[in-house]
Formats: C-alpha cells, structure tokens, sequence
C-alpha cells in the first residue's frame, strides 16, 4: 500500500484488460489505456482516445420504433502512436510467448502523473532481456505524451531490431457494424519524424498523429538514421543496433494528436524528456495543491481518494467548453464517451470545489450552448412550444443512446440538469450565470414537465406515467418518486426565478400553471411504512432485502434475467434516496432515516454512481461505521474491482460522488445562506481529515 502510487507486482495474463484501464493515463484533451508498446498476442483492449473526436455509429436495434435516435456516438479508439516492434536477436519481443517472466511492475506515480512498467523476460529464443519504460500524457502540451522505453540483455550481447510505428487501421471493439471509422489521408516522414493525417468518417475530425524518435546507448545519444517502412494506414521507422550484454538501449518517442498542422514543430521543440518530465511534476503539483484531501490513519481510504482525484483530473482540466466528462473518461470505449446526467449530478461539485466557478461554468455553458438541441430532441417527440428534453447520452447535444427505456424515460436528467444550475448559483454566488444563460434553459426544462404531466381525474393530482427512474433495474413505472419531486421542484424554481428576474416575453398565465401542477404533483406514499415509494406498486413486489441473495448471484446484472431483475425489488443506484440528498433540507432527519432503512435493504449498488451517495446519507445520520464501508466501496471500486468489471474501464463520473461522500458526508460540508457549514463525522480511526475548496473564490484549508 502505497498512499502516492498504485503499484501491482504481479503477471497474470487474465489481469491484463484490468490492469490497462487502471494505469490509465490522461490530460483532459487526450487519453489511453495502459496497453503495451511492444507487441502482445494475448488478451487486450487497444485504446487511445481525442477528447471530443466521435463517430455517430448508426444504431443497431431489433425492431425500429419511432423516435429512436439514429445513431450513437462513440468516442473512437484513435491511431496507435505509443507502437514499438521489437526483436532480439530475430526473436519478437511479446510478452504472451515468452518463456518466463519475471519481476513484472507497474506504477502508477499519482503526485507526478507518470506511469512505469517493468519485467526482465525470457524470450523464446533464450535470450533474457530487461525492460523498463516510464509514460505520460503531457499537461502542459495537451497534444503530446512522451514515452522512455529502455532494453537491457542480459544474456548475451545482441542485436535489437526496433521499429517505431503509427498505424491509423485501429478500429473500435465496440463498433455496431464492424466498421473502420477513419480514412488515412496523407503518410510522411522526415527523419526520426512520422506523420499519419487521418480523418473520422461522417463527422470529419482531422488529425495528424505524429511521433519523434531519439536512440540512446548508456545515455549516449546515437545518431542513426530509420529506414522507413510504409504501408496502407501504417508507418514504421525502423532502426537495427547492437548492444553489449547489460549495456541499457533506450528509446524516446515523443508523439500524440494534433488537430493543427505544427505537430512537428512541437514534438521537435519540446521534446527533452526530462525537461517535459519536470513540467509533468509541477503541473501535478499545481493540481495537488488545491485538490489533495489527506486522510491521517488510513492508507487505503487515502490512496482510494487519490486515485479518484488523480482520474478526475485525468479527465477533464475544465479548458475547453465543448469537453466533458465520460462516464469512463479516457480509459475505455463503454458509454462511448459521451456526456450524461452524471456530469451535473455528480461532478460539478468536484470541478467547482477544486477548479473554482468558471471551469463549473464551463461545464453549465456546454448544456446552454446545446439548448437548441434539446428543444429539437423534445420536438422528435411530440413536444411543443420551446419545451427542451437533454439527452441522455450526448456528444453534440443530439441524442444518442439507443435504449428506449433509457432514451425516452429516463427523463429525470432534466431535472438534474436545472439542480446544477441552483447548486453553482448556491455555492459559487454568481448568479450571472442563471440571469445571462441558465433562465433559457430552467424555461425549457418547465415547459417540458408541465406538457410530460399528466392530469389524473382519478387522483385529482398530476401523474407522471412510463418512466425510468435513476434505478434503472425498473422501466415503465409509474409516478417514480424522485422524477416526480424533481419535476415539481423545477417548475417551483423556473416560475420563481422568472419572476424575480422579471423575464420578458413568459405571461404570468404560464408561470401560474407551472406553480399549480408542481404544488399537485402526486407522489407514492406507503402509510403504512412511512415512506415515499420508488413508485406506483413498488410494495406489491416481494420484498426481501438484498442480503437473502446468494453470494453467487451477485452481481445480479451478470447472473440473472433482465425479466427477474425488473421484478424483483432490488434497486441498482440511489434513487428516492438520490431525491433526499439532493434536497435534504426539504427533509426531517426522521424522515430520512426512515427512507435510507428502507432502502439501503433493497439497494445492490451496480451502478457505480451508488454508493456515494448512500455514504452521504449514512454519514448525515451518523451511521458512520456504514458509511465507512460504503466509502471504501465507491473509492476503492475500480481498484478492488467490487462490480467486475473494470476491464471495461474506469468509472470516472463516481469519483466525484468519492469526493462527496468525504466532503459532505465525512465532514459534512453544506452551504447554507451564502456560507459554509461543517458537520465532521470521521471515521474512528481517522486521526485528521484535511482538504481545500474553493468558496466564491476564496481557498479555504479545512481541518478537521
Ligand atoms: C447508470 C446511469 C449512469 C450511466 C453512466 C449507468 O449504469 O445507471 O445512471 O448515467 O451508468 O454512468
């Protein structure tokens, strides 16, 4: 246990996929899976991807319905520039064919935002050599990474036939129709220089992917020039020296994306990898400064927190407005890269917290900058008058997730949508942004919900019927408490910020309505328990808690049905409990125990954007001990691997939900009338608990 490095020893062929999402790495404008640089026949998951560089990939469903979105939009796998063919002594090297390997290492350097990987091999010719290559993706230079690969044989002296290569014929694992999603417009080279200028089918990204070698022996550098080898979408330059036996062959390979046409001159200035190195550390050290929580007494919750914080800001460096978050970030193809609900109800506080209020502004100009978007999205579907429905999975502000049960019912992102643009304003006390932009979009929101209601004559109360819930091991039901709450609470804050704002060009009639159906909204309730339900029949269901599964059969999206998971009461992710912390002051502590024991026995926690949330809770309650556990769980997901399934990638949108549940929920951070309020509830073995946040731009050292 290291508090700074993730570090595994260990080289177990089943563990590869795993282990790539987990040394990760990424500078918010690119990123790429921890794959090899020398060839590997054995299981892998290539990837490599341009923030903001996608495919629509035409959707493929069964059987057509009207309104399914026509595409999904993936973030592509991007041209391979790491790529080293290397031979011993005719021998190539990889490590699936290798008589042994031993003393294999990775680390992963999180306060320098480097990664290592190491192993000496017994190559099938007898010819045992070792390796050590450190990497990372530049935070300075957004378009370069730089990799240091070094070779020493051991046995006896030999030959090393290295070849540096690009190779733009990479496809996506997951691509619907089996497509290649670039063209390969122009192949050059110019020395120790190569160049691929591809361009993405349909959306048309241009991008150079370049790369610079320089050869080393011992430290020297050697002058020698590649011979080239070029073929359809690959260029290799490739170079032959002998090396003594223990004598150390190095080389440094510089590359990356560039949109532009200067990548040579970049690669070429600035390519002196210790000096980018030392920029590497001081760019992370800028970073730690503010966004560190140090966690006394505890190594593995501190190094869970680390990790997260380390791929956050990975992810996403708040420069751009156009980038977003991913669900897995740079670090795996699974929900293609897009922007979904996570971002405004997970993250922002993070961003905000730790970046300051214009990066969190940044992240709430991308859904006002796709406003009209959404109106269209709403119009698709029958919707009228500037009523807007966010997608639910987006690149471009179009929809683009497949799913109908997602794509039309889980509807409940608009809500979170309009709740970010409240917390920012509540936290940051700007409220510029609210009066110049976010206005437009709480507008559309309401005109939305006051057309998606229904009247009930029955009930004589407004229904909100066939949706899908944050739970999503449910779809169709009816009145799901927490979209219902965040309907009501929108249309209430819509009409309420109009007024205040004296927005021109709403009548007084609108706004009146949307305040009669939000005070009619009908919301489940079970006197019986005292409790809001998920929704309409939830306590007809059989209602034993999650704790009566066998072991064996969890986690249940991997074992059961789809059909038994639906029937079944088990809740995936925190939903009615996601409408009390959202609006936990609307609640009584009473009334939130009463909920979070309710259904913390039914909840099996398989979206990673659960537990967090639930650790919040259970701190607010006091239930330390619990939320301890539940702490470790969403920190140490992908590390320990609880949902299995971290070959896939990283869940980077739950890492902000880690940060909450040590800043709100451990040391129970709120803002109330304009100021901050702590609550601390530390773990009993936690000696000290301290981190920074930014508060309407000041710092703020928290010790607790
Ligand atoms: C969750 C959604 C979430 C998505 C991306 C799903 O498993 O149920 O709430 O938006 O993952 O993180």
């Amino acid at each position: 246990m290291n508090t700074w490095n993730i570090i595994i020893e260990d080289f177990n062929k089943a563990d590869i996929t795993k282990h790539e999402s987990i040394f990760s790495l990424g500078n918010g404008a690119m990123g790429m899976r921890a794959n090899f640089e020398e060839d590997y026949t054995g299981d892998t998951l290539q990837g490599s991807y341009i923030g903001g560089v996608y495919y629509p990939d035409k959707t493929r469903v069964g059987w057509w319905k009207n309104g399914y979105p026509e595409y999904f939009a993936k973030v592509l796998n991007a041209p391979n520039w790491i790529g080293l063919h290397i031979k011993i002594n005719g021998e190539l090297l990889d490590l699936n064919t290798c008589l042994e390997v031993k003393n294999f290492r990775r680390q992963l350097n999180m306060k320098e935002g480097w990664y290592e990987r190491s192993f000496t091999a017994m190559l099938p010719n007898q010819q045992e050599i070792q390796v050590k290559v450190l990497r990372f993706l530049s935070l300075r230079y957004d378009e370069l990474g730089a990799l240091h690969y070094e070779i020493t044989p051991l046995t006896t002296e030999a030959t090393i036939e290295i070849e540096s290569y690009l190779d733009s014929g990479i496809k996506n694992s997951d691509a619907n129709w089996d497509e290649h999603f670039w063209n390969t417009l122009e192949i050059s080279s110019e020395d120790n220089f190569a160049t691929i200028l591809a361009e993405t089918k349909k959306t048309g990204f241009k991008v150079h992917t370049f790369m610079q070698n320089q050869l080393f022996i011992d430290n020297k550098a050697l002058n020698i020039s590649p011979k080239e080898n070029k073929k359809e979408n690959y260029i290799g330059l490739q170079y032959e020296v002998k090396v003594k036996q223990n004598q150390t062959f190095c080389i440094e390979k510089y590359g990356g994306y560039s949109r532009s046409n200067d990548c040579s001159t970049l690669s070429k200035s600035i390519a002196l990898f210790d000096s980018l190195l030392e920029k590497q550390k001081e760019d992370w050290a800028t970073i730690w400064e503010i966004s560190d929580i140090v966690i006394e007494g505890d190594e593995k919750a501190q190094q869970g927190i680390r990790f997260n914080i380390f791929q956050l800001n990975q992810t996403y460096s708040g420069k751009y407005a156009h980038l977003n978050i991913g669900p897995k970030g740079f670090t795996g193809e699974k929900y293609g890269g897009s922007t979904y609900w996570d971002t405004e109800a997970y993250c922002l506080p993070f961003y905000m917290a730790t970046k300051g209020a214009e990066v969190a502004r940044n992240l709430l100009m991308y859904r006002y900058n796709q406003l009209d978007k959404a109106i269209e999205n709403a119009e698709k579907l029958g919707f009228t008058g500037g009523a807007a429905l966010y997608p639910m999975v987006t690149m471009n502000g179009e929809e683009c997730h497949n799913e109908w049960e997602i794509t039309f019912e889980e509807i409940h992102r608009n809500g979170a949508i309009a709740f970010a643009i409240y917390n920012y304003t509540r936290y940051t006390g700007d409220e510029s942004y609210l009066k110049d932009y976010g206005i437009e979009v709480l507008i559309a929101i309401a005109r939305f919900w006051a057309q998606r209601v229904s009247f009930s004559e029955e009930k004589q109360k407004y229904v909100i019927l066939g949706v899908t819930g944050p739970n999503e091991y449910e779809n169709n039901i009816n009145n799901n408490f927490y979209t219902n709450y965040l309907a009501s609470w929108c249309l209430r804050y819509a009409a309420e910020q109009v007024i205040t704002l004296q927005k021109e060009g709403i009548t007084k009639e609108e706004t009146q309505q949307w305040l009669h159906i939000a005070q009619n909204i009908y919301f489940p309730y079970s006197e019986k328990y005292g409790v809001y339900l998920q929704q309409d029949g939830f306590l007809d269901k059989d209602l034993k808690p999650v704790s009566a599964i066998p072991a064996g059969e969890r986690p249940l999206n991997q074992h059961w049905s789809w059909d038994r998971i639906l029937r079944s009461p088990y809740i995936k992710q925190a939903d009615t409990l996601q409408g009390f912390y959202f609006f936990e002051d609307h609640f009584t502590k009473e009334e939130l125990q009463k909920h979070y024991e309710f259904y913390e026995p039914f909840t099996v926690h398989e979206s990673s954007l659960s537990p967090c949330v639930h650790s919040v809770l259970a701190s607010a309650l006091g239930k330390t001990d619990e939320a301890y556990t539940l702490y470790l769980r969403t920190a140490r997901l992908d590390l320990d691997d609880y949902n299995k399934e971290v070959h896939e990638g990283l869940h980077i949108t739950s890492m902000a939900g880690t940060w909450l549940s040590i800043v709100e929920g451990f040391a129970g951070m709120r803002v109330k009338d304009g100021k901050l309020h702590f609550t601390p509830r530390l773990p009993k073995h936690w000696k000290n608990l301290s981190f920074k946040v930014i508060f309407q731009e000041e710092i703020k050292e928290i010790k607790l």
